[in-house]
């Protein structure tokens, strides 16, 4: 396992970006509040971007490894703190000292610091005890065994389910969900070209190589702010995973039709329906949340892509649509994330094993409602970035099984594997988020 080494050497330097780092994951861990909406903010405003990594590597590691964490805090306190700031500190404490670079004495000495800064001094000697007790005995204790879900950091109920969709590849999804991502762009072929973009790069000093199954993609061989991602700010390149960038060119839409992109914000694959279809497709972009549509319009700002952006409810087409049939519909659902774990690993602490049921019901109502919009000969895309069959092949399933025009269209790729009708990526095939697909053709 690859240990990450902290931007610099001057420790004591770094401790607001541990503030922040502590900051974020109690809002994960005590208040439920996901990393997405509170990360952005809190990381851009206070840091330096060296302090920002730094914030981000503490957080997504002890998040990526916080069951892992916890047995280990379990074995070094006789009794787990009940106080949520400071099992958060501990574990913070903990994961510098099991995964990176941070020398064990600054990693103890900042942890501590930090009771006094949140005004907990009281629990001073307490993170001293333990994260001491861990440093001195981090070799017998990494040496014992620990239950399959601390083992591989995930609740258990998670990898049951993941045992129960993919038998035999459960334990290497659970694994790719632990390793960081990379980050790939997706570049906007009406601007420029991907050879010349990969020229840009090289010329600016940032390797990069062409992805295998997106022929808009580039992966950077390590990820940088989009600040620094040249031309990143004019619209010649976006930040998608390179499964995510299959959904254009699977819905296939030709010239002169019309699309409904159905989930579209933050505008992701909107921008790539755009740019592939070279100002010859009308595309209707819907989304529920009046926050995420101010990200939408400002992606086709940012690109000077334009598409008729529509608030509105996916499962209530009665209020916003205007009776004209769609050619295309991409339906990609909202969904448990479990394929994208390795990017949001709050995901695992903030998922419940119910939640994956109500998900299925809410993406079988939303795919029987758009399926009046969608044109006779007509395609709609299903989508989800999830690795659980009961929000992909099973809706798939049911959803033929109850409707007559419907068919499932066969997708032959050189990616993923078959899945019911449809066709799954797991987490790190080809180096990919873990993503569902299936297209349905109206006859
Ligand atoms: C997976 S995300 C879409 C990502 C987007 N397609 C992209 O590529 O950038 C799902 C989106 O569905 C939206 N959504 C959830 N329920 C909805 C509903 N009932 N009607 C419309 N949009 C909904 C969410 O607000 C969210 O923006």
């Amino acid at each position: 396992m690859s240990r990450p080494r902290p931007p610099d050497a001057s420790h004591r330097s770094r401790s607001s970006a541990r503030g922040v780092a502590h900051a974020l994951l109690t809002g994960v861990l005590r208040d439920g509040r996901s990393l997405g909406a509170s990360r952005r903010r809190r990381l851009d405003s206070r840091l330096d971007p060296r302090d920002r990594a730094f914030a981000q590597e503490l957080v997504f590691g002890t998040l990526r490894y916080l069951p892992r964490l916890e047995a280990w805090l379990a074995h070094v306190a006789a009794h787990p703190p009940r106080d949520a700031a400071i099992r958060a500190l501990a574990l913070l404490g903990l994961y510098q000292l099991g995964f990176t670079r941070v020398p064990p004495h600054a990693a103890v000495s900042t942890t501590v610091e930090l009771t006094h800064t949140i005004g907990k001094s009281w629990a001073a000697g307490f993170v001293n005890a333990v994260l001491r007790r861990f440093a001195a005995e981090r070799d017998a204790i990494e040496r014992i065994e620990l239950a399959a879900n601390a083992r591989l950091a995930h609740p258990a109920w998670l990898l049951a389910a993941f045992e129960r969709a993919w038998p035999a590849a459960w334990e290497s999804i659970a694994r790719a969900n632990l390793e960081p991502p990379p980050m790939t762009l997706r570049v906007n072929t009406l601007r420029t070209s991907r050879q010349h973009y990969l020229e840009v790069l090289s010329s600016n000093g940032i390797p990069a190589r062409a992805t295998r199954h997106s022929a808009q993609g580039v992966t950077l061989e390590s990820p940088r702010g989009v600040e620094s991602v040249p031309g990143f700010g004019e619209g010649l390149v976006s930040v998608q995973d390179e499964a995510a960038q299959l959904a254009a060119g699977l819905l296939d839409a030709p010239h002169g039709s019309r699309v409904l992109d159905a989930c579209a914000a933050p505008g992701g694959k909107t921008g790539h329906v755009l740019e592939r279809g070279a100002g010859g497709v009308e595309v209707v972009a819907l989304d529920h949340d009046p926050r995420r549509i101010g990200d939408l319009q400002h992606t086709l700002m940012r690109l000077r892509l334009a598409a008729h952006v529509q608030p509105g409810n996916a499962r209530k087409p009665d209020a916003w649509w205007d009776g004209r049939p769609f050619d295309r519909i991409l339906l990609d659902a909202p969904c448990s994330g479990t394929g994208v774990i390795r990017r949001h690993p709050d995901i695992k602490v903030l998922r419940r094993p119910e939640d994956i049921d109500e998900m299925a019901s809410r993406q079988s109502a939303m795919l029987h409602a758009l399926w009046p919009l969608l044109a006779r000969g007509g395609r709609l895309l299903y989508a989800t970035c999830s690795v659980l069959s009961r929000e992909n092949e099973s809706i798939i399933g049911g959803f033929l099984a109850a409707r007559a025009d419907a068919a499932a269209v066969r997708i032959d790729a050189a990616w993923g594997r078959p899945a019911g009708q449809g066709r799954q990526i797991l987490p790190g095939d080809d180096a990919m988020d873990g993503f569902f697909y299936a297209a349905l053709a109206k006859p």
